[in-house]
């Protein structure tokens, strides 16, 4: 059985991807400094709770396992808070994932997966954002991930190491089953802020601007399901450890789909209504820093990987989102 480390594995993305690889047969170590993670939520893989700044616990990690690859999940994710704390993004981002690739390196592991950002565009020049759009980020996150893909570049060419970086428009949504979720705290994300406010967890949903070149004036984002970001992980490890994917490889991960702020709030106040609950709409300035638009072209994911997004409808991201939701809220979990 190939055994994967996933760092990160106790967070939203990290925690769904160890659930499909469990279930497809691979043996899952999480490392997790449960910093923004949740012991609850690292099920389905032995759980190490550790950091990337600490070498000796890296170093006896790999000398006491045998790794056939590892995915990163782990990062500060925070546009807001990158730009007053940049040094927390570059140290956490940058010089924990050096960490992290060295260990690999002197350990022999080859295969390696990266979370990156569509934040590593910037102000997009065109959309949809395909793979030879120039990256220039606007941020210290987006910068601080664009500068690991620039790192994996130069450890394939020189050390050998494959990897595949992953860019992620909107990740959203729940396990269909209802096991897993997200839970940020603070959480900033358009979605669950919308279904907090349904739920009563919070007094309403700002809109943030409506006067963007947008049909109805909101901004407009591409939202995938955090099932099928992970089925793009699956598929590109699977490529690695066969060996068809070598070298420093990037895909953007989206749906193609662009939804405005305002039509997903319509589909959840759709959903939430089917069992009698309501949510409040407030206006609010534009928040700094945000595109009008941002919708991914992932053809490149879809041929080279052989990737297809399963879940893609806006309703069905909200139902499994508002699935895992409802328990969160629910007087048990409070
Ligand atoms: N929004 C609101 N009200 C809210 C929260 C968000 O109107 O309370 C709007 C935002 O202004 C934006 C849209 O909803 O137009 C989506 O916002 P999110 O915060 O959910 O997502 P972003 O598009 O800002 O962020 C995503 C990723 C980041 C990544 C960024 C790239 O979550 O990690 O795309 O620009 F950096």
């Amino acid at each position: 059985m190939q055994q994967i480390l996933i760092i990160g594995g106790a967070g939203y993305i990290g925690s769904h991807m160890a659930k499909q690889l469990a279930n497809n047969g691979y043996r899952v170590t999480i490392l997790d400094n449960l910093s923004t993670g949740h012991k609850q939520l690292a099920q389905y893989g032995k759980l190490v709770v550790g950091d990337l700044a600490d070498t000796n616990l890296l170093e006896n990690l790999f000398s006491n396992n045998t790794f056939s690859g590892v995915m990163h999940f782990a990062a500060s994710s925070l546009v807001g808070e990158s730009m007053v704390e940049p040094a927390k993004y570059y140290r956490n981002n940058v010089a924990n994932t050096l960490n992290l690739l060295d260990v690999m390196v002197r350990h022999g592991v080859k295969n390696f997966i990266f979370s990156s950002t569509a934040a590593t565009f910037g102000e997009p020049e065109y959309t949809p954002i395909d793979e030879r759009h120039p990256q220039n980020p606007i941020n210290p996150y987006g910068a601080s991930k664009l500068m690991v893909e620039r790192i994996l570049q130069d450890y394939a060419s020189a050390y050998g190491l494959n990897s595949v970086c992953l860019r992620y428009f909107n990740a959203c949504g729940a396990d269909p089953a209802g096991e897993l979720g997200e839970c940020h705290e603070p959480e900033t994300h358009l979605i669950p802020l919308v279904l907090q406010a349904a739920s009563g967890r919070r007094e309403c949903i700002k809109v943030f601007g409506r006067d963007y070149a947008t049909d109805d004036g909101t901004c407009v984002r591409d939202y995938i399901h955090v099932e099928d970001l992970c089925s793009a992980h699956g598929l590109a490890l699977q490529q690695l450890l066969s060996q068809h994917i070598q070298g420093a490889q990037a895909y953007n991960l989206g749906n193609g789909l662009g939804f405005s702020v305002q039509q997903i709030i319509d589909a959840a106040i759709k959903v939430v209504a089917e069992q009698g609950y309501q949510l409040k709409v407030e206006e609010a300035e534009r928040r700094a820093g945000d595109p009008a638009v941002l919708v991914a072209d992932a053809t490149r994911a879809k041929t080279e990987l052989g990737w297809q997004p399963k879940f893609d409808s806006i309703d069905t991201i909200i139902r499994h989102a508002w699935q895992w939701e409802l328990k969160q809220a629910s007087p048990r979990n409070r």
